[in-house]
Order: C-alpha cells, then structure tokens, then sequence
C-alpha cells in the first residue's frame, strides 16, 4: 500500500492548498470582507493587489483564524479549518508575516530564527545551549541564508536596517515545515535592490511552499507571483494571470497611471 497522508485519505490527493467560499467579515456596519471566494492550488503563488482599505490584511486574518467569520468557509488542503484556533492552523503548516514588524530587537538574527525553529518543533522547554550539529540550529542556519542574511546572523534585530528586517520577518515564517505563507506587504518602505532581494528570495523558495504575497508594487507582483487578484470594497474585483493583469485596460488606468505621474 503506497503512503498517503491522513489528510489525502481523507480529502484526496492534490487538494487546493486554500479554498475560500463565500469568505465574509462585518465589523460592525463595515463589511471588510463580501463573499470572497477563491481556490489556490498546491505550491501556487498568488498576488493580492488592491487600494488602502480594501480588505486585504482582514482576509489574512480571516485565513489564520486571528478573526472569525461573519461567514462563509475556509479549507486548508482539504481540511476545513474554519473553526479552528490559530495555533491548530499554524500546526498544519500554515504561516504568516505582518504589515507591522514583530521582531524582537534584543536578540541576534541567528537567535530569532532558531528560536522559531525550535518553537515549532515541539521542544521549546529545552534549557539545554544548542551546538552546531542540534536540528533547529541546522534548520536556522539553511533559513538564513535562504533569506540572505548569512553575513548578519551575530547582529542585534535591532541594528538591522529595515530591509533586512523584512528579510528576517520571512525567515520566521519559514521555520517549523510551512505549506502555505500569507506576507503581508514584504515589499513596503523596500528600495530597489532591496525589491530585487526579495523577488529572488521569494522565487527560490522550494516550489511546494505556496503563498500569498500582498503588495502595492505592480512590478512586484507580476513577478513573483502565477495568479493575480485584485480587491475592492472587501470584494474580489479581478482576477489573471500577471500577462492579462499586466494587459488589462483597467489595471493600466489604475496602477499604472498613479506610476507615471
Ligand atoms: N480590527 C478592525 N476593527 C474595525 N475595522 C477594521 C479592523 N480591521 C480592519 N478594519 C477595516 O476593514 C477594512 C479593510 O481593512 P484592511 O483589511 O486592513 O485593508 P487593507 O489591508 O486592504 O488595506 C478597512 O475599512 C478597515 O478600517
Ligand atoms: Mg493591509
């Protein structure tokens, strides 16, 4: 018999990594969120585009759990997660980075990253000094360096300047086995060779990982990503690959008009 996950005896084989039907927030009169549905595959790589306030970061925090749903469902791989604390949802390989930094200033690079290794390894309450050779150290160190950050593992997160801050913000969320990472803006208050950083960080990350990056910089997200969708007013309001996105009239008026300005 060959080796099937719970999950695929379950659900299938080659359930979308993310199914949203129907996904809606209220905060009070605001709907922040109107029946969003949409479905990413496995190891897809999907741009979110859309203004200021239009439901964006209220999705992710749907996605997570970190806000229950007025309604609608979530599906995780086949598994739907709507009900399910943040943590059980993190458990099952999903993660996230934020708008706003949550690093810890006082600890090195080297130091946030294992840590977060170890965290989701299960062993936290180990008192024991890692060496070289302990896996989460291992794990650190290869995560490092996917983020290129090699030459600043002894820093102080402090003394990191806030590209290099975004950079570690990405490592943390490739600690523990991830499937699926929602980033959340990476590229905001970027300069240029910052954002070609962090596009060649982005599509070198093993190709089972999925994501979805938000971002404002057209440039950006065509490039990172194999899907595009753009939000308006808590609603999908448009959806293709990044050649039609690119292409289409609208989008031109949009992103690129304000760009030439
Ligand atoms: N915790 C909250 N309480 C009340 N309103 C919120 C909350 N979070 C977001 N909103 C509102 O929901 C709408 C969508 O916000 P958000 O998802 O942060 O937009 P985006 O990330 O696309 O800029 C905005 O009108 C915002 O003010
Ligand atoms: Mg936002």
């Amino acid at each position: 018999m060959s080796e099937t996950s719970v999950a695929d005896r379950l659900y299938g084989a080659g359930a979308p990594a993310l199914e949203l039907d129907g996904v809606t927030r209220h905060f009070g009169a605001l709907a922040a969120l109107s029946g969003v549905t949409m479905r990413i595959s496995a190891g897809e790589r999907r741009a979110i585009l859309g203004s200021n306030g239009a439901g964006k970061t209220t999705l992710f925090n749907a996605v997570t759990g970190e806000f229950p749903l007025t309604a609608g469902r979530i599906r995780f791989f086949g598994e739907d997660i709507s009900e399910l604390p943040t943590q059980e949802r993190i458990r099952r390989g999903l993660r996230r980075t934020y708008q706003i930094s949550q690093l810890f200033g006082r600890l090195t690079v080297l130091d946030s990253v294992f840590l977060a290794c170890r965290g989701v390894s299960g062993r936290r309450f180990s008192l024991r000094r890692p060496d070289a050779r302990d896996v989460s150290m291992m794990q650190a160190r290869s995560i490092i360096t996917a983020v290129h950050l090699d030459d600043e593992s002894d820093r102080l997160v402090s003394t990191l300047s806030h590209g290099q801050q975004r950079q570690l913000e990405i490592a943390l969320a490739l600690a523990g086995a991830p499937r699926f990472i929602l980033f959340d803006e990476p590229a905001a208050g970027l300069s240029p060779s910052e954002r070609r950083d962090l596009v060649a960080i982005l599509s070198a990350l093993p190709k089972h990982i999925g994501y979805i990056i938000i971002e404002h910089d057209l440039d950006v997200a065509l490039r990172v990503a194999d899907y595009v969708s753009i939000m308006h007013n808590g609603r999908l309001f448009k959806e293709g690959t990044p050649e039609q996105i690119e292409n289409d009239p609208e989008v031109q008026d949009i992103y690129l008009g304000h760009k030439h300005h």
